[in-house]
């Protein structure tokens, strides 16, 4: 058992290991399984107009496998025995033989029709913690939107985001890569519950790095209302892909559309109240959602540790009103015009300026009706006199 747990030896590659073992200790030059010199016998001076020629072969004998020596046959198992020549159509190298797990998993996900080659190449494989794999931490990103930039916006939302930022020009290797959050041989849809980024695990998914987050965010209204399926998740305020930091020019714009996209009234009222205008105007010390309610500690109303509630209101408006009161900070933010039980007095007020409003047209309507039939009357009679 290597530390894979899954090395279930074949004689062929028992002997190859061996001869390998063998050979670390005599000389640095790699050993081949038996065979492979009759395969390079043709393959390696064959031409791409010779029909299926790997490009790569030359960097078998340096790369992890070959260095092992592990030969042609251990992969292209169907050529098991070999009688000097072969047809045409072989099936695909078989990698589970030795990689059992990573085969299993592989067939479970949604990747189950690519073959291990399509990501970890052929010939030079290379463990995955080598900076030149493909599959290295910082490059995996770009191996995966080979594919996902031809068949969705993923890639091109998440290069635009704070994590590929900090992943590939900042080169932090505990930013995360698309593996970090979807995993790779078993990655599944999202409406899959066992993926990771499923609506019931992506705020653990985002907590695996930002544990410091999780227990306020883990007794907000949001996560109690997430059991519902309801609620929301990390991804539904910062987004999945582009995920952008806090502070960049348009951010409140944007947390205020997001918190929108659940609480579409709310925000609303909130645009006809004075930290809204002010907000669309572009001024950025007005309140907006996160400054009253706060971020991921956000409680209902009527929770004591609510910050819009009777124990704490008034500390959430004198971050800048300082002179605030419990009696100023009655105010309500989200006068719904509409709503005579939570607004009597607007609404009232507002019914009373509609009806002066339509009398003040009716009135005036009718009063240069009638002026204007009088002046024509006055007009016609005046054409008659003379
Ligand atoms: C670590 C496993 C592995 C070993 C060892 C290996 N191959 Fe391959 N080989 C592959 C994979 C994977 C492919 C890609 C196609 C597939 O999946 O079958 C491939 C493809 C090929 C192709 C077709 C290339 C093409 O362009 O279509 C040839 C020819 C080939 N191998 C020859 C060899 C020879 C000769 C050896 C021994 C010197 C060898 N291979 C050793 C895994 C291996
Ligand atoms: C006598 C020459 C010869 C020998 C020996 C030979 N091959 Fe080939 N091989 C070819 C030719 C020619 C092709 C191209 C077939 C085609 O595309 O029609 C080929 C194709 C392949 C392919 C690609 C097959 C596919 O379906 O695309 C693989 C893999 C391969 N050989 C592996 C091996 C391995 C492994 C050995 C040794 C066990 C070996 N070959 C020995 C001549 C040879
Ligand atoms: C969609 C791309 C993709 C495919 C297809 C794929 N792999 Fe991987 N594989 C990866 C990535 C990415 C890693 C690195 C995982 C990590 O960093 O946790 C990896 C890691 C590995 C590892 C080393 C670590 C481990 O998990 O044991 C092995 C071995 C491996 N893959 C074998 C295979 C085999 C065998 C197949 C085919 C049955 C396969 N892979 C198919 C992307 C892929
Ligand atoms: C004959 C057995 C054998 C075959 C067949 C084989 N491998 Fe391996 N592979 C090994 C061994 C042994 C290691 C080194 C020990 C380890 O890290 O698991 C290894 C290592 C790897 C690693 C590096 C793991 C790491 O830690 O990063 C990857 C990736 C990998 N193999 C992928 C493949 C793929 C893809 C194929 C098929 C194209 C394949 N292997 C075929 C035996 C094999
Ligand atoms: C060789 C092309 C290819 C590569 C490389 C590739 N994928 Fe995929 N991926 C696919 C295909 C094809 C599907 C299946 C789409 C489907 O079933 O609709 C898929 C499905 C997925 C899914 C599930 C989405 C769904 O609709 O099923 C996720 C998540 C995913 N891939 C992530 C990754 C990650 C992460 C990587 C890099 C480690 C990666 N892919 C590399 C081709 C690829
Ligand atoms: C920070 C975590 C994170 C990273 C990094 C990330 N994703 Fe995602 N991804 C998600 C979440 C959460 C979803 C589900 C919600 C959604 O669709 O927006 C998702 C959805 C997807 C889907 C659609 C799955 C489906 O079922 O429709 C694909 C495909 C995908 N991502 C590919 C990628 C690729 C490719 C990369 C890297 C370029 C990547 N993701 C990077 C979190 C992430
Ligand atoms: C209800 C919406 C909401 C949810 C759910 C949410 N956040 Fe936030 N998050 C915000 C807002 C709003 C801010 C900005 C706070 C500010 O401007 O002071 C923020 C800030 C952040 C920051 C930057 C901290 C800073 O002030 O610079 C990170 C990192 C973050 N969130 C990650 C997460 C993670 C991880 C989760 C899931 C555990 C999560 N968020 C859940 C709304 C949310
Ligand atoms: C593999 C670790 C990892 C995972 C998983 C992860 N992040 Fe991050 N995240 C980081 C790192 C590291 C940074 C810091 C980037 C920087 O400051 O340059 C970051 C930055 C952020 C920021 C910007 C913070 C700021 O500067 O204001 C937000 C928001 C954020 N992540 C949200 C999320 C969300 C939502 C998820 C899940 C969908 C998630 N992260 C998953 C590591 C991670
Ligand atoms: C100036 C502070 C302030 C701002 C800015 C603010 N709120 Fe409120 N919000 C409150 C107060 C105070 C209440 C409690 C009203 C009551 O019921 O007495 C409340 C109530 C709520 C409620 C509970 C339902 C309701 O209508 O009473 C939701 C949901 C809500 N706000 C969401 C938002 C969203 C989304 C935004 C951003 C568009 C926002 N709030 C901006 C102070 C604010
Ligand atoms: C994905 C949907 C979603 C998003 C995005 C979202 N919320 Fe919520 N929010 C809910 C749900 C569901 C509840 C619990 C049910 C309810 O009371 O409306 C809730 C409850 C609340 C409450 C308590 C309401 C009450 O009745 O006391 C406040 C305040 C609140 N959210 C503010 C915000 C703010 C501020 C944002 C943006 C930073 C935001 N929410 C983003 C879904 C969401
Ligand atoms: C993040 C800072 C901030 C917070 C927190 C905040 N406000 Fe304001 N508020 C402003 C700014 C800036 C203005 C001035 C906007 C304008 O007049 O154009 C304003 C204006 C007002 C006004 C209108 C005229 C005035 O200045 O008296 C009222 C009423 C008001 N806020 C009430 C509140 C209440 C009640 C709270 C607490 C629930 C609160 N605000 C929390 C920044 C804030």
């Amino acid at each position: 058992m290597n530390r894979r747990g899954a090395y279930p030896m074949r004689p062929a590659a028992m002997i190859a290991g061996l001869l390998s073992l063998l050979c670390l200790a005599g000389s640095t030059t790699p050993a081949h399984a038996t065979g492979d010199d009759e395969c390079l016998a043709c393959h390696e001076g064959m031409s791409g107009d010779q029909g299926a020629v790997a490009g790569d072969l030359h960097l078998l004998s340096e790369s992890l496998h070959g260095s092992m020596g592990i030969g042609c046959v251990d992969c292209h198992a169907d050529l098991v025995p070999f009688e000097g020549m072969h047809g045409e159509n072989l099936e695909p190298a078989d990698c589970t033989s030795c990689h059992a797990e990573a085969g299993t998993e592989h067939l479970q996900g949604s990747h189950r029709d690519q073959p291990c080659s399509a990501c970890h190449g052929a010939h030079d494989i290379r463990p995955v913690d080598d900076p030149l794999s493909p599959l290295h931490h910082l490059r995996v990103s770009d191996t995966c939107a080979e594919c996902h930039q031809l068949m969705g916006d993923q890639p091109s939302r998440f290069r635009d985001g704070v994590h590929a930022h900090a992943l590939e020009k900042a080169g932090l290797m505990v930013a995360p890569s698309c593996v970090s959050c979807h995993g790779a041989h078993a990655a599944l849809p999202a409406s899959n519950e066992d993926s990771p980024v499923h609506r019931s695990r992506v705020t653990a998914t985002c907590g695996t790095c930002h544990a410091g987050l999780l227990p306020a965010h883990r007794s907000s209204v949001h996560a109690a209302a997430a059991s519902d399926g309801e609620g929301a998740t990390c991804a539904d305020c910062h987004a999945s892909h582009d995920t952008l930091p806090a502070g960049v020019p348009g951010w409140r714009r944007l947390v205020i559309a997001q918190c929108g996209e659940c609480h579409e009234s709310q925000v609303d009222s909130f645009h006809e109240g004075f930290h809204g205008k002010a907000t669309q105007l572009g001024y950025e010390r007005a309140a907006m959602c996160s400054d009253c309610h706060g971020a991921h500690d956000i409680q209902a109303v009527d929770h004591p540790d609510s910050r819009v509630g009777q124990a704490r209101i008034v500390d959430t408006c004198r971050q800048c009103h300082e002179e605030a009161t419990l009696a100023w900070a009655g105010y309500d933010p989200h006068v719904d015009l509409e709503n005579a039980n939570r607004n009597p007095q607007a609404y009232w007020a507002r019914k009373f300026m509609d009806g002066l409003l339509l009398f003040v047209f009716a009135f005036f309507i009718v009063h240069t009706t009638l002026w204007l039939i009088r002046s024509l009357r006055a007009r016609r009679g005046a054409a008659r006199h003379s």
